[in-house]
């Protein structure tokens, strides 16, 4: 799939603006992790800032302390089976998920986690606060880098003219898709 680069400010966020489900990527240099995030969400266009929500106990969670950082990886319906896989697993037994579940590593540009060439889009983050909220934190970070489907990516968003299929986590194993789009008209009075 050929990607495009395109400036992490000020419209990046728009790759999670959907609202779909993430894989995380995690890594040090000499070890990586996935974990699937439903939990996401833009903050900021510009700087591109956006905010993950991660369970402390994630095998995940000690790389994003240490190495303040982590990929978000925008996965369509063509690895929906690996997303639920990637967040039913962890990888303190399953020590290589991108092999378990035949994803490719994607070099990162800025950051030590790779990401997921699979993905259609994905977004290159650097922690910039955590907030503890008990067994979870809410991690906001600055986005330094993004690639995205060129096909799919028409003015500054998503496009879903070539047959993007983006998954939304409704729980358990649900998942909704949205594949078109529409243009609205504020009704007259
Ligand atoms: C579809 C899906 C969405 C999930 N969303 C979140 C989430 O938003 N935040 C979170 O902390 N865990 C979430 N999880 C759970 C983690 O992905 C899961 O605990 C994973 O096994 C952690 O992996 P690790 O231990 O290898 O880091 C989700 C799981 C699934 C299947």
């Amino acid at each position: 799939m050929k990607k495009i680069k395109i400036d992490p400010s000020p419209n990046a966020y728009r790759l999670l603006n959907p609202g779909a489900v993430a894989l995380i990527s995690v890594g040090d240099g000499k070890a990586d992790n996935l974990f699937s995030v439903t939990w996401n969400m833009p903050l900021k266009r510009d700087p591109g800032m956006v905010a993950i929500l991660s369970g402390k106990g994630h095998f995940s969670y000690p790389y994003i302390e240490k190495t303040g950082e982590f990929g978000i990886n925008i996965p369509s319906t063509k690895i929906a089976g690996a997303v639920l896989g990637c967040g039913r697993t962890t990888g303190s037994k399953v020590p290589d998920k991108f092999a378990r579940f035949k994803l490719t590593r994607q070099v990162s540009e800025k950051i030590k986690a790779p990401l997921v060439e699979e993905a259609v889009g994905n977004l290159e983050c650097r922690v910039s606060q955590i907030i503890d909220l008990d067994a979870s934190s809410l991690i906001i970070a600055n986005i330094l880098a993004a690639t995205v489907v060129e096909d799919h990516y028409k003015d500054d968003g998503w496009c879903y003219d070539n047959g993007l299929e983006l998954l939304h986590h409704l729980g358990a194993d649900s998942f909704a898709v949205s594949d078109h789009e529409i243009d609205v008209k504020i009704p007259e009075q």
